[in-house]
């Protein structure tokens, strides 16, 4: 599976740093809705989900987290542990996200506005939509 992990731009000088994001520039899509979390208690796991049409870039904006990819054949684990390299995750694809890192922020940029009906929350449902047999 191909992980599409995009550098920010950062700018840093003896102050500290800045990260800047621009629709259809540093995201591959245009920005309808920001949002993060952070608090997430120990031993959870947030997502376990996929979009049908959504489109995100996820940047961990402090702390680490684990994001677990899969496209129904295959599985990924990816850590997002700094807030300059954002990973763009596409519809058709199942997410879960989990170990954050105590006071992790995990920011999310996505393609469309909040649409329960954008959401398959069930494995196997996710399954048949993609394709895949079990
Ligand atoms: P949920 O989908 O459970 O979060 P995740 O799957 O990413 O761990 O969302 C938690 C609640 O927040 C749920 O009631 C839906 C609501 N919500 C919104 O109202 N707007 C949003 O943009 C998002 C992502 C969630």
């Amino acid at each position: 599976m191909e992980i599409k992990k995009y550098p920010l731009q950062m700018h840093g000088d003896e102050r500290g740093h800045l990260v800047s994001l621009e629709e259809l520039k540093d995201v591959p899509f245009e920005i309808k809705r920001v949002y993060f979390m952070f608090d997430t208690r120990e031993g959870f796991v947030r997502g376990k989900h996929a979009h049908k049409s959504l489109e995100q870039l996820l940047v961990c904006v402090h702390g680490s987290v684990n994001i677990l990819l899969d496209d129904g054949k295959e599985k990924t684990n990816v850590i997002l542990d700094n807030p300059y390299e954002g990973l763009y995750i596409a519809n058709n694809m199942w997410r879960e996200m989990s170990e954050f890192s105590e006071h992790a922020v995990l920011m999310v940029f996505a393609s469309k506005y909040y649409d329960e009906d954008d959401y398959i929350r069930d494995y196997d449902e996710f399954l048949k939509f993609v394709g895949v047999k079990k």
